[in-house]
């Protein structure tokens, strides 16, 4: 049988959004450069035909980074003492919101560790608060493993979409990332309960965690075939010094790059950003990370005095472009490469993941 080459591979995987687990092998680490700027060049096409060039923000409120989870690559783990930790209050958070909603945004990301000082009561309460002063805003919760009801809470207060990474699709290796207490089964639960409610729903993965293969890799890939969510959420693992993976390697720029056009071919409509840690490796990630398929920033709306405290990981971009006061320096990048912030909500684009596909062949 005739071998197929990783462009054939590159065009069925276009057309058939998913390919054989060899096939993947053979895109994860048989490609040249060349391959490389056909796959960046294809999931830009792909990327246009549905979203144009538009490029949504959303802002960051990293609202709590009190968590009772000790997750092992996570600077806000449980066992570290030395994280200074902070919470902000209702006031506060719609503070942000108002100086966001100012500065255009329409998204709102409340991120926090998994708190229990913040109950259901009080997640809904500031739910409804944000949804009431801003009602042409989507509110997005990025809060953890909750059960059915609590889900089912936060929906029916307003909250539009729930970011869950599912970090690994392979247990295992789930296992090797976590105190014993987390497991994958649970996680997908959560991500299961969560797209029955009715949210818009994101998972994803770190790019180069600890003990990740090209197999678990592949196994991610699988996952977000089948699960069809509406948005992932992919970085690259950076080490953070006060916890048990500090001496790890962190994720490369070429891989997450990668995977971010590779997932645009699986999910020709998925809300896919370039995230802070793409940011964070590379001076000129998120660019480079729109260039190759993603279509979402989400620069931080936290109060300054707050912003050095939420570090999941080492060196953390937490000042100048990151900060949502430069937001005019992001936009001039985003044009810079040919994109344009747009001032709405962004929602996911629903429809047939064929559509688009005439347009670009
Ligand atoms: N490096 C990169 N990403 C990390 N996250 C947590 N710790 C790290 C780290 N050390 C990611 C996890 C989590 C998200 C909020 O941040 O994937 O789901």
């Amino acid at each position: 049988m005739k071998v197929k080459t990783v462009k054939t591979l590159i065009d069925e995987l276009i057309k058939t959004h998913v390919l054989p687990r060899d096939a993947f092998k053979t895109l994860l680490t048989g490609m040249t450069p060349d391959d490389r700027r056909y796959l960046t060049q294809k999931a830009q096409e792909v990327r246009r035909a549905v979203y144009g060039n538009d490029v949504y923000i959303r802002g960051l409120i990293e609202f709590t980074n009190y968590c009772k989870n000790d997750c092992l690559y996570c600077g806000i783990r449980r066992s570290n003492r030395n994280a200074d930790r902070y919470r902000l209050t209702k006031e506060q958070i719609l503070d942000c919101c108002r100086q966001g909603y100012a500065l255009g945004f329409r998204t709102f990301v409340l991120q926090g560790g998994e708190d229990p000082f913040f109950d259901d009561e009080k997640i809904a309460a500031i739910v409804r608060a944000i949804k009431a002063e801003f009602p042409d805003c989507a509110v997005t919760l990025s809060i953890g493993e909750k059960s059915f009801e609590s889900y089912q809470a936060f929906f029916k207060a307003g909250a539009d979409r729930y970011l869950l990474r599912h970090e690994t699709a392979n247990s295992a290796h789930y296992q090797q990332l976590h105190p014993p207490q987390l497991s994958l089964e649970n996680r997908m639960r959560c991500l299961r309960d969560l797209k029955s409610i009715g949210y818009q729903t994101g998972c994803g993965f770190m790019v180069g965690s600890p003990f990740q293969t090209t197999d678990t890799i592949i196994d991610d890939l699988l996952f977000l075939h089948d699960f069809q969510p509406e948005m992932v959420g992919i970085g690259p693992f950076i080490p953070h010094k006060n916890t048990p993976f500090r001496d790890r390697p962190a994720g490369t720029l070429q891989m997450t790059l990668t995977l971010l056009s590779i997932i645009r071919l699986i999910l020709p409509r998925v809300l896919l950003p370039a995230t802070t840690a793409l940011g964070t490796i590379d001076p000129t990630g998120r660019e480079q990370g729109i260039l190759a398929g993603a279509n979402v920033v989400m620069p931080n709306l936290s109060p300054q005095n707050v912003r050095s405290k939420y570090l999941l990981y080492n060196d953390k971009i937490c000042t100048g472009d990151e900060a949502a006061e430069s937001l005019s320096h992001l936009k001039q990048q985003m044009e810079g490469i040919g994109y344009r912030i747009v001032e709405s909500r962004g929602d996911f684009k629903k429809g047939s993941n064929e559509v688009c596909m005439t347009s670009i062949q």
